[in-house]
């Protein structure tokens, strides 16, 4: 499964990740109960997550999709942030609810937070599938999260390393072993 030099080691199973949308859709439930609801999809990465967890959701919601790019092919935050589709939503007067994939420095979120503000919506959240350490030190409107992990590498189940492994059906963590 993994590519020469790189090793897949489970962390998150399907059946646990399964397990968690059910939970997470009743806290959105619970908490936005029928107010006007957009969620905001980040893709490429939170596509698989956001369509498991739509469909466990009961309040009404519209779901606009965005795409964020940071990372290049390295495995951290290159710093830079591409957004691409922010300025087609009109969230003005909506609550905003940004499904992520991971939060790990939280620069992405950063930047995509000021961009939908811009629209003036009634509120802005962020949903992670993930979050890493040093997200949760930050001062960013993060309600519930899917699960914390430590700071490793991940892919699968969305998430992707150099635009790979993005369907395998469990989370993994993704490390680089010396060739040869
Ligand atoms: P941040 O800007 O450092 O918070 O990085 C956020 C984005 O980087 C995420 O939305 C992911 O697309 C990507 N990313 C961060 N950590 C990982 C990882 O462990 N695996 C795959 N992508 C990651
Ligand atoms: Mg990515």
């Amino acid at each position: 499964m993994a590519e020469p030099g790189e090793r897949l080691d489970p962390l998150i199973s399907e059946r646990r990740i399964r397990a968690r949308l059910a939970p997470l859709a009743r806290h959105i439930d619970g908490h936005y109960r029928g107010a006007p609801l957009s969620l905001v999809v980040v893709l490429k990465g939170a596509a698989i997550f956001a369509a498991d967890l739509m469909r466990h959701i009961r309040t009404p919601f519209a779901v606009e999709y965005i795409g964020a790019a940071s990372y290049g092919r390295g495995t951290r935050s290159s710093g830079t942030v591409a957004l691409a589709g922010v300025e087609r939503l009109d969230l003005a007067g909506r609550h905003a609810l940004v499904i992520e994939d991971i939060l790990d420095t939280g620069r992405t979120a950063a930047v995509l937070l000021d961009a939908l503000r811009v629209q003036q919506p009634q509120s802005v959240a962020l949903l992670p599938l993930l979050r890493k350490p040093m997200a949760r030190e930050l001062d960013l409107p993060v309600p519930i999260v899917g699960f914390d992990i430590a700071d490793k590498f991940v892919v699968g189940y969305g998430m992707d390393y150099a635009e790979r492994y993005r369907n395998l059906r469990a989370i993994h963590c993704l490390s680089f072993t010396a060739q040869g």
